[in-house]
């Protein structure tokens, strides 16, 4: 039977040490602020699935349709032998991909998720018993170093996940990516489109609530792995368009005026009717953005396809021969 790798550069110390650290510092600065990352324990990465299959959450299914339609151009555009998926979750989308490359030779999927690792590692092997996987058990929004594998690579980066970097974060990160890459190895991103701020807002608000499930279990991760006393009844859900920053905001609302105790912290924050916790930025993109983003990292923009309605797009751009 074959059998794949894993490298662990994460450990539940340091996850735990992380939450501390980001809840502390975004519970006590004004506006109230929680990073998106810690959305997703168990339930939460349920809920999210949940999302993905919505009638108003489009991207998945947009991207799906673009990487089902193109996936033998971006395989033969790159050449790659080594695909690198960051953030690989369940690693179902990149199935497509791995179907359409029969010169690849290894697979590294990235995640912060052990056991999300482990189940697409396994069930890739099952399909494909020759392919070598290396799993990653990594933060991609750090610097990290890659496992020795043959040329050219590619790494790809789904889901619109980008869009939850801040700008100064993104240029971080692609700087970050770069590194990783050799002249000629390449980028792939999904990236969620400007479009009608009615079909944005229904997308990160949706009818039966799941969204708002999804917002307010970061509440129910941080009472209890740090034993907090959040009641997510006591939140409401709010989505908002930023027109300037281009981008969807998920908040979490206070009803009332509240107090609200972390005992691990040792720290007591107040609420005052109405304020908010900025818990997500989603930003949307257009060509001419993204092109400049990648150019800035070293980057250069050479594919960009779009499903049919144009609401979402992949761009694959190609490493130069000097960092940006
Ligand atoms: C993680 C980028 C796919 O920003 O659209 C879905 C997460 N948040 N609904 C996004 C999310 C609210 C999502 N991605």
């Amino acid at each position: 039977m074959s059998d794949f790798e894993m490298t662990r550069t994460l450990d539940e110390h340091a996850a735990e040490s992380a939450l501390r650290a980001d809840v502390l510092h975004g519970l006590t600065r004004t506006p109230k602020v929680l990073p998106p990352k810690w959305f997703y324990d168990a339930r939460g990465s349920e809920l999210f699935e949940e999302i993905t299959r919505l009638p108003e959450y489009y991207p998945t299914r947009a991207e799906r349709e673009i990487l089902l339609e193109r996936a033998q151009e971006i395989a033969s555009a790159s050449g790659a032998r080594t695909l690198v998926e960051l953030g690989s979750g369940s690693s179902e989308k990149t199935r497509h991909l791995i179907e359409a490359m029969p010169a690849l030779d290894t697979y590294i999927p990235v995640d912060v998720s052990e056991s999300a690792l482990a189940g697409a590692a396994g069930k890739l092997l099952e399909e494909h018993p020759g392919l070598r996987v290396h799993a990653l058990l990594a933060d991609f929004t750090r610097a990290m170093r890659l496992p020795e594998s043959p040329g050219p690579r590619l790494v790809v980066f789904l889901g619109g996940t980008i869009g939850n970097l801040l700008p100064p974060e993104r240029a971080q990160f692609l700087a970050s990516v770069r590194e990783m890459l050799s002249p000629g190895d390449t980028l792939l991103i999904g990236t969620d489109l400007v479009k009608d701020e009615a079909v944005l807002v229904a997308a990160y608000d949706d009818a039966q609530g799941v969204t708002a499930e999804f917002n307010k279990n970061v509440l129910a991760v941080i009472d209890r792995e740090l034993g907090a006393d959040f009641h997510t009844a006591d939140f409401t859900h709010v989505a908002v368009w930023n027109r300037e920053r281009e981008w969807i905001e998920m908040r979490l609302r206070a009803r009332s005026d509240a107090v609200v105790k972390i005992r691990a912290l040792d720290l007591v924050v107040p609420f005052a009717a109405g304020e908010e916790i900025l818990t997500e930025v989603s930003a949307k993109f257009r060509q001419e953005g993204v092109r400049r983003e990648l150019a800035a990292a070293g980057l250069e923009l050479t594919q960009w396809w779009t499903d049919a309605a144009g609401r979402f797009a992949l761009s694959l751009s190609v490493a130069g021969r000097e960092a940006g």
